[in-house]
Protein backbone atom coordinates (compact mmCIF):
# COMPACT_ATOMS: atom_id res chain seq x y z
CA UNK A 1 0.00 0.00 0.00
CA UNK A 2 1.04 3.66 -0.67
CA UNK A 3 1.40 5.36 2.94
CA UNK A 4 2.22 8.36 3.96
CA UNK A 5 3.59 9.09 7.76
CA UNK A 6 3.79 12.39 9.36
CA UNK A 7 5.98 13.45 12.16
CA UNK A 8 9.72 11.51 11.88
CA UNK A 9 10.51 11.34 15.98
CA UNK A 10 10.61 8.15 18.00
CA UNK A 11 7.10 6.76 16.97
CA UNK A 12 6.96 7.97 13.63
CA UNK A 13 10.57 7.12 12.10
CA UNK A 14 10.27 2.99 13.32
CA UNK A 15 6.52 2.74 12.18
CA UNK A 16 7.84 4.11 8.77
CA UNK A 17 10.93 2.55 8.38
CA UNK A 18 9.47 -0.81 9.43
CA UNK A 19 6.13 -0.55 7.35
CA UNK A 20 8.78 -0.39 4.69
CA UNK A 21 10.47 -3.22 5.47
CA UNK A 22 7.20 -4.97 5.51
CA UNK A 23 6.83 -4.22 1.22
CA UNK A 24 4.51 -0.77 1.74
CA UNK A 25 5.71 2.36 0.23
CA UNK A 26 6.40 5.04 2.29
CA UNK A 27 6.37 8.81 2.30
CA UNK A 28 7.50 10.37 5.37
CA UNK A 29 6.85 14.09 5.81
CA UNK A 30 9.00 16.04 8.58
CA UNK A 31 8.30 20.22 8.25
CA UNK A 32 12.31 20.37 9.07
CA UNK A 33 14.51 20.28 6.26
CA UNK A 34 17.21 19.53 8.14
CA UNK A 35 15.95 16.26 9.74
CA UNK A 36 14.36 15.39 6.26
CA UNK A 37 17.97 15.93 4.56
CA UNK A 38 19.64 13.46 7.32
CA UNK A 39 17.19 10.60 6.53
CA UNK A 40 17.30 10.72 3.12
CA UNK A 41 20.71 10.20 3.19
CA UNK A 42 20.85 7.13 5.35
CA UNK A 43 20.89 9.03 8.61
CA UNK A 44 19.15 7.55 11.66
CA UNK A 45 18.35 10.99 13.63
CA UNK A 46 17.48 9.19 16.88
CA UNK A 47 18.97 6.85 18.93
CA UNK A 48 17.22 3.15 17.92
CA UNK A 49 19.40 0.29 17.89
CA UNK A 50 19.07 -1.66 14.44
CA UNK A 51 17.04 1.03 13.05
CA UNK A 52 19.46 2.71 10.65
CA UNK A 53 20.37 -0.28 8.86
CA UNK A 54 16.73 -1.16 8.19
CA UNK A 55 16.74 2.75 7.12
CA UNK A 56 19.66 2.09 4.44
CA UNK A 57 18.17 -0.70 2.99
CA UNK A 58 14.37 1.04 2.25
CA UNK A 59 16.23 3.64 0.82
CA UNK A 60 18.43 1.25 -1.36
CA UNK A 61 15.02 -0.35 -2.50
CA UNK A 62 13.04 2.81 -2.95
CA UNK A 63 10.50 1.90 -0.31
CA UNK A 64 10.46 5.14 1.51
CA UNK A 65 11.32 9.02 1.14
CA UNK A 66 11.27 11.75 2.88
CA UNK A 67 10.14 15.28 2.37
CA UNK A 68 8.74 18.87 4.56
CA UNK A 69 6.35 18.74 0.74
CA UNK A 70 2.95 17.08 2.19
CA UNK A 71 1.62 17.65 -1.33
CA UNK A 72 3.68 14.12 -1.20
CA UNK A 73 1.21 12.39 0.43
CA UNK A 74 -1.06 13.26 -2.41
CA UNK A 75 -1.26 9.44 -3.29
CA UNK A 76 -1.70 7.58 -0.06
CA UNK A 77 -4.16 4.87 0.74
CA UNK A 78 -3.72 5.81 4.54
CA UNK A 79 -1.65 8.35 6.49
CA UNK A 80 -0.28 7.49 10.06
CA UNK A 81 -0.12 11.21 12.18
CA UNK A 82 2.84 10.51 14.67
CA UNK A 83 3.24 14.01 15.73
CA UNK A 84 4.56 14.54 19.24
CA UNK A 85 1.68 15.60 21.70
CA UNK A 86 3.82 17.61 24.43
CA UNK A 87 2.10 17.82 27.79
CA UNK A 88 0.14 21.33 28.77
CA UNK A 89 0.93 23.13 32.29
CA UNK A 90 -2.05 21.86 33.70
CA UNK A 91 -1.48 18.13 32.75
CA UNK A 92 -3.57 18.14 29.27
CA UNK A 93 -2.01 17.27 26.27
CA UNK A 94 -1.55 19.73 23.62
CA UNK A 95 -3.10 18.65 20.60
CA UNK A 96 -1.65 21.49 18.39
CA UNK A 97 0.60 19.42 15.94
CA UNK A 98 -1.95 17.12 15.12
CA UNK A 99 -4.78 19.78 14.25
CA UNK A 100 -1.88 20.87 11.81
CA UNK A 101 -0.84 17.70 10.11
CA UNK A 102 -5.01 16.62 9.53
CA UNK A 103 -5.27 20.36 8.35
CA UNK A 104 -2.85 19.89 5.63
CA UNK A 105 -3.74 16.09 5.02
CA UNK A 106 -7.39 16.89 4.31
CA UNK A 107 -6.30 19.97 1.82
CA UNK A 108 -4.07 18.14 0.04
CA UNK A 109 -5.47 14.03 0.17
CA UNK A 110 -8.33 12.95 -1.63
CA UNK A 111 -11.26 12.09 0.83
CA UNK A 112 -10.73 8.08 0.61
CA UNK A 113 -7.38 8.20 2.09
CA UNK A 114 -7.79 6.83 5.67
CA UNK A 115 -6.29 9.35 8.28
CA UNK A 116 -4.99 6.60 11.19
CA UNK A 117 -4.07 8.95 14.79
CA UNK A 118 -1.27 6.76 15.93
CA UNK A 119 0.16 9.92 17.93
CA UNK A 120 -1.02 9.33 21.86
CA UNK A 121 -3.84 11.13 22.19
CA UNK A 122 -6.46 11.96 25.22
CA UNK A 123 -9.56 9.78 24.85
CA UNK A 124 -12.00 11.29 22.77
CA UNK A 125 -9.71 12.50 20.41
CA UNK A 126 -10.55 11.03 17.26
CA UNK A 127 -13.92 12.11 17.71
CA UNK A 128 -13.07 15.55 18.45
CA UNK A 129 -10.70 15.47 14.92
CA UNK A 130 -12.98 14.09 13.08
CA UNK A 131 -15.62 16.65 14.00
CA UNK A 132 -13.23 19.01 13.21
CA UNK A 133 -13.01 17.80 9.79
CA UNK A 134 -16.90 17.86 9.32
CA UNK A 135 -16.77 21.53 10.02
CA UNK A 136 -14.36 22.09 7.78
CA UNK A 137 -16.51 20.73 5.07
CA UNK A 138 -14.72 17.30 4.55
CA UNK A 139 -15.30 14.04 3.97
CA UNK A 140 -11.94 11.87 5.38
CA UNK A 141 -12.49 9.51 7.89
CA UNK A 142 -10.13 9.31 11.57
CA UNK A 143 -9.01 6.32 12.74
CA UNK A 144 -6.89 5.29 15.46
CA UNK A 145 -4.23 2.48 16.12
CA UNK A 146 -1.73 3.61 19.02
CA UNK A 147 1.81 2.32 19.47
CA UNK A 148 3.31 0.28 22.06
CA UNK A 149 6.84 1.30 21.00
CA UNK A 150 9.44 1.27 23.95
CA UNK A 151 12.44 3.68 23.17
CA UNK A 152 15.87 1.62 22.90
CA UNK A 153 13.39 -1.47 22.11
CA UNK A 154 11.43 -0.10 19.41
CA UNK A 155 12.66 -1.65 16.44
CA UNK A 156 12.18 -4.98 18.58
CA UNK A 157 8.67 -3.73 19.93
CA UNK A 158 7.33 -3.34 16.38
CA UNK A 159 8.44 -6.96 15.45
CA UNK A 160 7.13 -8.27 18.39
CA UNK A 161 3.94 -6.79 19.00
CA UNK A 162 2.16 -8.15 22.08
CA UNK A 163 -1.05 -7.09 20.36
CA UNK A 164 -2.27 -4.77 17.26
CA UNK A 165 -5.15 -1.98 18.54
CA UNK A 166 -7.34 -0.58 15.64
CA UNK A 167 -10.07 2.10 16.33
CA UNK A 168 -12.41 1.84 13.65
CA UNK A 169 -15.91 4.21 12.49
CA UNK A 170 -16.87 1.68 9.57
CA UNK A 171 -16.49 -2.12 9.19
CA UNK A 172 -15.20 -1.38 5.69
CA UNK A 173 -11.70 0.34 7.60
CA UNK A 174 -10.98 -3.47 8.98
CA UNK A 175 -10.19 -4.48 5.48
CA UNK A 176 -7.97 -1.12 5.12
CA UNK A 177 -6.06 -2.16 8.44
CA UNK A 178 -5.89 -6.02 7.54
CA UNK A 179 -3.98 -4.61 4.27
CA UNK A 180 -1.44 -2.67 6.20
CA UNK A 181 -1.09 -5.12 8.83
CA UNK A 182 -1.32 -7.82 6.31
CA UNK A 183 2.14 -9.48 8.08
CA UNK A 184 0.75 -9.81 11.04
CA UNK A 185 0.14 -13.44 12.11
CA UNK A 186 -3.18 -13.25 13.79
CA UNK A 187 -2.26 -16.49 15.96
CA UNK A 188 0.43 -15.39 17.39
CA UNK A 189 -0.79 -11.78 17.58
CA UNK A 190 -4.07 -10.73 18.15
CA UNK A 191 -5.51 -7.47 16.27
CA UNK A 192 -8.78 -5.99 18.48
CA UNK A 193 -10.71 -3.84 16.43
CA UNK A 194 -12.71 -1.59 18.79
CA UNK A 195 -14.59 2.13 18.36
CA UNK A 196 -11.76 5.18 18.58
CA UNK A 197 -12.20 6.35 22.28
CA UNK A 198 -11.81 2.67 23.31
CA UNK A 199 -8.47 2.41 21.50
CA UNK A 200 -6.88 5.52 22.65
CA UNK A 201 -8.09 4.41 26.53
CA UNK A 202 -5.82 0.82 25.66
CA UNK A 203 -2.59 2.99 25.14
CA UNK A 204 -3.19 5.48 28.04
CA UNK A 205 -4.38 2.78 30.29
CA UNK A 206 -1.92 0.41 29.62
CA UNK A 207 0.87 2.99 30.31
CA UNK A 208 -0.90 4.44 33.34
CA UNK A 209 -0.63 1.25 34.71
CA UNK A 210 2.45 0.37 34.03
CA UNK A 211 2.84 3.92 36.18
CA UNK A 212 1.26 2.73 38.73
CA UNK A 213 3.50 -1.03 39.03
CA UNK A 214 6.71 1.20 39.04
CA UNK A 215 5.54 3.21 41.58
CA UNK A 216 4.46 0.13 43.30
CA UNK A 217 7.85 -1.23 43.38
CA UNK A 218 9.37 1.76 44.33
CA UNK A 219 7.72 2.10 47.46
CA UNK A 220 8.56 -0.91 48.29
CA UNK A 221 11.79 -0.80 48.06
CA UNK A 222 11.68 2.07 50.51
CA UNK A 223 9.58 -0.41 52.97
CA UNK A 224 12.69 -2.70 52.41
CA UNK A 225 15.33 -0.76 53.11
CA UNK A 226 13.51 0.40 56.67
CA UNK A 227 12.73 -3.34 57.36
CA UNK A 228 15.91 -5.25 55.98
CA UNK A 229 14.36 -6.82 53.31
CA UNK A 230 15.56 -7.56 49.87
CA UNK A 231 14.00 -5.75 46.60
CA UNK A 232 15.56 -7.66 43.74
CA UNK A 233 14.46 -11.33 45.86
CA UNK A 234 10.93 -9.44 46.60
CA UNK A 235 10.43 -8.27 42.70
CA UNK A 236 11.60 -11.97 41.89
CA UNK A 237 8.73 -13.33 44.08
CA UNK A 238 6.14 -11.28 42.83
CA UNK A 239 7.01 -11.92 39.38
CA UNK A 240 6.99 -15.41 39.61
CA UNK A 241 2.57 -14.88 39.81
CA UNK A 242 1.53 -14.83 36.27
CA UNK A 243 -1.26 -12.49 37.30
CA UNK A 244 1.96 -9.44 38.52
CA UNK A 245 4.27 -10.38 35.68
CA UNK A 246 8.28 -9.70 36.05
CA UNK A 247 8.65 -6.69 33.71
CA UNK A 248 8.45 -3.55 35.28
CA UNK A 249 9.12 -4.61 38.56
CA UNK A 250 12.71 -3.17 38.49
CA UNK A 251 12.91 -0.49 41.60
CA UNK A 252 14.54 2.77 40.30
CA UNK A 253 15.39 6.49 40.73
CA UNK A 254 11.21 7.03 39.78
CA UNK A 255 9.90 6.79 36.17
CA UNK A 256 10.50 8.82 33.08
CA UNK A 257 10.65 9.78 29.74
CA UNK A 258 8.40 11.22 27.13
CA UNK A 259 5.31 9.25 27.79
CA UNK A 260 4.58 7.73 31.47
CA UNK A 261 4.57 11.22 32.73
CA UNK A 262 2.77 12.69 30.08
CA UNK A 263 0.20 10.39 29.59
CA UNK A 264 -0.70 9.73 32.88
CA UNK A 265 -0.88 13.36 33.80
CA UNK A 266 -3.16 13.53 30.76
CA UNK A 267 -5.20 10.69 31.56
CA UNK A 268 -5.29 12.23 35.44
CA UNK A 269 -6.77 15.13 33.86
CA UNK A 270 -9.09 13.85 31.78
CA UNK A 271 -10.93 12.26 34.22
CA UNK A 272 -11.18 15.39 36.45
CA UNK A 273 -12.45 17.00 33.65
CA UNK A 274 -15.47 14.19 33.32
CA UNK A 275 -15.43 14.49 37.29
CA UNK A 276 -13.90 11.15 37.60
CA UNK A 277 -11.55 10.42 40.95
CA UNK A 278 -8.46 8.86 40.19
CA UNK A 279 -7.03 8.07 43.58
CA UNK A 280 -4.86 5.24 42.57
CA UNK A 281 -3.58 6.99 39.00
CA UNK A 282 -3.35 10.54 41.55
CA UNK A 283 -0.94 8.61 43.88
CA UNK A 284 0.86 7.21 42.21
CA UNK A 285 1.55 10.26 39.74
CA UNK A 286 2.44 11.77 43.26
CA UNK A 287 4.53 9.18 44.34
CA UNK A 288 6.70 9.11 41.39
CA UNK A 289 7.50 13.00 41.77
CA UNK A 290 8.08 12.77 45.42
CA UNK A 291 11.43 10.28 44.66
CA UNK A 292 13.00 12.30 42.71
CA UNK A 293 13.18 14.59 46.28
CA UNK A 294 13.35 11.60 48.06
CA UNK A 295 16.71 10.18 45.91
CA UNK A 296 18.09 13.83 46.29
CA UNK A 297 18.12 13.67 50.38
CA UNK A 298 19.32 9.90 49.79
CA UNK A 299 22.62 11.04 47.91
CA UNK A 300 22.74 13.99 50.18
CA UNK A 301 22.86 12.07 53.43
CA UNK A 302 26.44 10.40 52.44
CA UNK A 303 27.81 13.63 50.67
CA UNK A 304 27.98 17.20 51.89
CA UNK A 305 25.91 19.84 49.64
CA UNK A 306 28.97 21.47 47.35
CA UNK A 307 30.56 18.43 46.67
CA UNK A 308 31.66 16.98 43.31
CA UNK A 309 29.86 14.11 42.69
CA UNK A 310 29.76 11.74 39.20
CA UNK A 311 26.35 10.85 37.31
CA UNK A 312 26.47 7.83 35.31
CA UNK A 313 23.63 8.10 33.33
CA UNK A 314 21.42 11.16 32.50
CA UNK A 315 19.03 9.06 29.60
CA UNK A 316 15.62 8.40 31.18
CA UNK A 317 16.59 4.71 30.62
CA UNK A 318 19.06 2.64 29.05
CA UNK A 319 19.15 2.23 25.01
CA UNK A 320 18.08 5.79 24.65
CA UNK A 321 19.31 9.15 24.07
CA UNK A 322 16.21 10.71 25.31
CA UNK A 323 16.60 12.85 28.26
CA UNK A 324 13.46 14.40 28.32
CA UNK A 325 11.69 14.01 31.57
CA UNK A 326 14.70 12.14 32.72
CA UNK A 327 14.43 10.86 36.56
CA UNK A 328 18.26 11.31 36.31
CA UNK A 329 17.77 15.25 35.58
CA UNK A 330 15.41 15.57 37.59
CA UNK A 331 17.60 14.37 40.10
CA UNK A 332 20.52 15.93 38.81
CA UNK A 333 18.16 19.23 39.04
CA UNK A 334 17.61 19.14 42.69
CA UNK A 335 21.33 18.44 43.24
CA UNK A 336 22.52 21.84 41.52
CA UNK A 337 19.98 23.66 43.38
CA UNK A 338 21.82 22.32 46.54
CA UNK A 339 25.05 23.23 45.29
CA UNK A 340 26.36 20.26 44.03
CA UNK A 341 29.11 19.92 41.04
CA UNK A 342 27.87 17.27 38.85
CA UNK A 343 30.35 15.58 36.72
CA UNK A 344 28.17 13.34 33.85
CA UNK A 345 28.18 11.06 31.90
CA UNK A 346 25.96 8.91 29.82
CA UNK A 347 26.43 6.08 26.77
CA UNK A 348 24.21 8.18 23.86
CA UNK A 349 22.09 11.17 25.81
CA UNK A 350 25.17 13.71 26.84
CA UNK A 351 24.33 15.58 23.27
CA UNK A 352 20.72 15.85 24.61
CA UNK A 353 21.79 15.95 28.17
CA UNK A 354 24.27 19.37 27.08
CA UNK A 355 21.44 20.97 25.38
CA UNK A 356 19.31 21.63 28.87
CA UNK A 357 22.41 23.68 29.82
CA UNK A 358 22.33 23.02 33.56
CA UNK A 359 24.78 25.31 35.64
CA UNK A 360 27.01 23.15 37.73
CA UNK A 361 26.86 20.21 34.88
CA UNK A 362 29.94 19.51 33.40
CA UNK A 363 29.37 16.53 30.52
CA UNK A 364 32.17 13.57 29.96
CA UNK A 365 32.42 11.15 26.89
CA UNK A 366 34.56 9.38 28.99
CA UNK A 367 33.66 8.31 32.24
CA UNK A 368 36.78 7.75 33.92
CA UNK A 369 37.50 11.52 33.37
CA UNK A 370 33.38 12.00 34.89
CA UNK A 371 35.29 10.58 38.29
CA UNK A 372 38.16 12.79 38.48
CA UNK A 373 37.57 14.91 42.28
CA UNK A 374 34.33 12.74 42.76
CA UNK A 375 33.05 12.22 46.22
CA UNK A 376 30.60 9.52 44.96
CA UNK A 377 29.61 8.03 41.74
CA UNK A 378 25.91 7.98 41.19
CA UNK A 379 24.62 5.45 38.96
CA UNK A 380 21.60 6.93 37.49
CA UNK A 381 20.99 4.53 34.37
CA UNK A 382 21.59 0.75 34.07
CA UNK A 383 23.36 1.02 30.69
CA UNK A 384 25.71 -2.65 30.87
CA UNK A 385 28.53 -0.22 29.91
CA UNK A 386 28.50 1.43 33.71
CA UNK A 387 27.68 -2.34 35.14
CA UNK A 388 31.53 -2.95 33.03
CA UNK A 389 33.42 -0.20 33.84
CA UNK A 390 37.01 -1.26 35.01
CA UNK A 391 35.94 -0.25 39.31
CA UNK A 392 39.56 -1.03 40.48
CA UNK A 393 40.72 1.90 37.95
CA UNK A 394 37.71 3.81 39.08
CA UNK A 395 39.17 3.55 42.51
CA UNK A 396 42.56 5.24 41.96
CA UNK A 397 40.31 8.11 40.15
CA UNK A 398 37.69 9.30 42.63
CA UNK A 399 37.94 11.13 45.58
CA UNK A 400 35.82 9.24 47.70
CA UNK A 401 35.26 5.52 47.12
CA UNK A 402 31.84 5.10 47.30
CA UNK A 403 29.27 4.42 45.08
CA UNK A 404 25.37 4.96 45.19
CA UNK A 405 23.73 2.83 42.98
CA UNK A 406 19.97 4.27 42.48
CA UNK A 407 19.21 1.17 40.22
CA UNK A 408 20.79 -1.74 41.68
CA UNK A 409 23.04 -2.35 38.41
CA UNK A 410 26.34 -3.25 39.55
CA UNK A 411 28.02 -6.49 41.14
CA UNK A 412 28.38 -5.99 44.21
CA UNK A 413 31.53 -8.37 44.78
CA UNK A 414 33.30 -6.89 41.99
CA UNK A 415 33.06 -3.35 42.95
CA UNK A 416 33.55 -3.57 46.99
CA UNK A 417 36.58 -5.73 45.92
CA UNK A 418 37.59 -2.42 44.45
CA UNK A 419 37.76 -0.91 47.36
CA UNK A 420 34.13 0.99 47.24
CA UNK A 421 31.47 0.89 49.90
CA UNK A 422 28.06 0.50 47.61
CA UNK A 423 24.68 2.31 48.28
CA UNK A 424 21.82 0.56 46.94
CA UNK A 425 17.97 0.83 46.87
CA UNK A 426 15.68 -1.22 48.28
CA UNK A 427 18.04 -3.62 50.00
CA UNK A 428 20.87 -2.85 53.01
CA UNK A 429 23.75 -4.54 52.09
CA UNK A 430 26.11 -2.93 54.15
CA UNK A 431 24.59 -4.96 57.23
C1 LIG B 1 6.63 3.43 27.40
C2 LIG B 1 5.81 2.15 27.28
O1 LIG B 1 6.53 1.06 27.85
C3 LIG B 1 5.54 1.86 25.79
O2 LIG B 1 4.71 0.73 25.68
C4 LIG B 1 4.84 3.07 25.18
O3 LIG B 1 4.59 2.87 23.81
C5 LIG B 1 5.68 4.32 25.36
O4 LIG B 1 5.97 4.52 26.75
P1 LIG B 1 9.14 4.15 27.17
O5 LIG B 1 8.64 5.41 27.79
O6 LIG B 1 9.98 4.21 25.95
O7 LIG B 1 7.87 3.19 26.80
O8 LIG B 1 10.02 3.42 28.28
P2 LIG B 1 9.77 2.25 29.32
O9 LIG B 1 10.66 1.14 28.96
O10 LIG B 1 8.33 2.00 29.48
O11 LIG B 1 10.34 2.91 30.69
C6 LIG B 1 9.66 4.05 31.20
C7 LIG B 1 10.35 4.43 32.52
O12 LIG B 1 10.15 3.40 33.50
C8 LIG B 1 11.86 4.61 32.38
O13 LIG B 1 12.28 5.73 33.16
C9 LIG B 1 12.42 3.31 32.97
O14 LIG B 1 13.71 3.47 33.54
C10 LIG B 1 11.39 3.03 34.07
N1 LIG B 1 11.36 1.62 34.44
C11 LIG B 1 10.93 0.70 33.53
C12 LIG B 1 11.74 1.25 35.72
O15 LIG B 1 12.12 2.10 36.54
N2 LIG B 1 11.69 -0.06 36.08
C13 LIG B 1 11.27 -1.03 35.20
O16 LIG B 1 11.25 -2.20 35.58
C14 LIG B 1 10.90 -0.63 33.88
Amino acid sequence: MKIGIIGTGYVGLVTGVMLSRKGHNIKSIDLNPKIVEKLQSGICTIHESGLEKHLGDSLKESKISFSSDYKDLVCSDAIFICVGTPGNEDGSANLGYVYSAISSVIEICDESTLIIIKSTVPPTSAVKFQEFIRQKGKKHLVTSSPEFLREGSAVFDFENPDRIVCGITDEYQKEIFNKIYYYIDIKKTPIIFTDTTTSEMIKYSSNSFLSVKLSFINEMANLCEKIGANIDDLSKGMGMDKRIGSLFLNAGPGYGGSCFPKDTNALEYLASKNEIETLVLSSSIKSNLSRYSMMRDKIMSFVLSGSTITALGMAFKAGTDDVRDSPAVNIIKLLVQENFMVQCCDVAGNQNFAGLNLPNCTVHDNPYEAMHQSECIVIFTEWDEFKNLDYKKASSIVKNKLIIDLRNLLDYEKVTEAGFKIVNIGKNLNK
